[in-house]
């Protein structure tokens, strides 16, 4: 295969140049013995639909959508799954006989995390999630897919938490509250999908959250432990994880998406561990 015929795929985004995507799915092309081609992509803000045209013309394939594109790719997507529907937003495009599909694997790469990984049990535990924003709504569906005991949405806009719980009461015991009605109740995960780590913050949670043996799972990874990590761990968390291996799963899903296998994900995770 010449260089001008091979697949391309990209992530999209604005900025983008931090982006780890093309190491990862690099990684992944070696170990499935694919021959593709993955590059990050700077989209001006209007220019997206004019980029995935000029993309699928170059013989683009497919492409990730980050930061701030995840609603436009949405909207562009001349088909959804159900599940990208649900989630109101779209990370994956796949560009096939001149249609879009668009397709979201952020809640597959939770889910994989957790439960390959990291060996934990969602089903008939009781799981609490802080922020009601998109990147929770995206993960909402396959968590209640496992059936836990409960999940409660903790948001500091407790409107926002209960338009969740409104979306997606059919598929299980969801509720919505606020940080300061949390006191004297008990997690067996508790998963940050709130902002506030990236600025530092803590939503102001009360002592005393975590069951025995409890997992606290942060949705960002950074260099250092994030605030949430360092206070689930002074709380006395059992098993503490950042999103890292979450960033690996949801790309490892949008590369079996386009090719049809599911690469190996353990090297990958320790490689951008050791990078960190
Ligand atoms: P994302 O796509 O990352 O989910 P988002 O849709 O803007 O981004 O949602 C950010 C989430 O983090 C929201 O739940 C937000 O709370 P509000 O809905 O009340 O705005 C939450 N968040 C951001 N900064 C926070 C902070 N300092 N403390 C608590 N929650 C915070």
């Amino acid at each position: 295969m010449t260089q001008k015929n091979i697949d391309r795929y990209a992530v999209i985004g604005n900025p983008i140049s931090h982006s780890k995507s093309p190491l990862i799915h690099a990684e992944f092309a070696k170990l499935t013995r694919q021959t593709l081609s993955y590059t990050a992509e700077l989209v001006e803000p209007g220019q997206v639909k004019n980029f995935i045209t000029a993309f699928a013309n170059d013989n683009g394939k497919g492409l990730n959508i980050t930061v701030p594109f995840k609603l436009d790719a949405y909207e562009l997507a001349s088909d959804l799954t159900d599940r990208a529907k649900r989630a109101g937003a779209v990370n994956t495009l796949t560009l096939k006989d001149n249609k879009i599909f668009g397709d979201t694997t952020d809640g597959t790469g939770l889910l994989n995390d957790l439960i390959k990984n990291h060996q934990q049990i969602i089903k008939n535990k009781h799981v609490l999630i802080l922020g009601a924003g998109g990147a929770v709504r995206g993960v909402l569906e396959p968590l209640l897919l496992e059936n836990p005991a409960s999940l409660v949405i903790a948001n500091r806009t407790v409107s926002k938490a209960q338009q969740l719980t409104d979306d997606f009461s059919s598929f299980g015991n969801i509720s919505a509250c606020g940080f300061n009605e949390l006191d004297n109740r008990k997690f067996d995960i508790i998963i940050n999908g709130t902002s506030a780590s990236l600025s530092g913050d803590l939503p102001p949670l009360p002592d005393n959250l975590f069951s025995e043996h409890a997992c606290a799972y942060d949705m960002m990874y950074a260099k250092q432990a994030t605030v949430f990590m360092q206070w689930a761990k002074q709380q006395g968390a059992e098993i503490i994880l950042d999103g890292l291996g979450m960033l690996v799963e949801q790309a490892a899903e949008s590369f079996y998406i386009w090719r049809g296998v599911r690469p190996e994900t353990r090297t990958v995770i320790d490689m951008l561990k050791m990078q960190l």
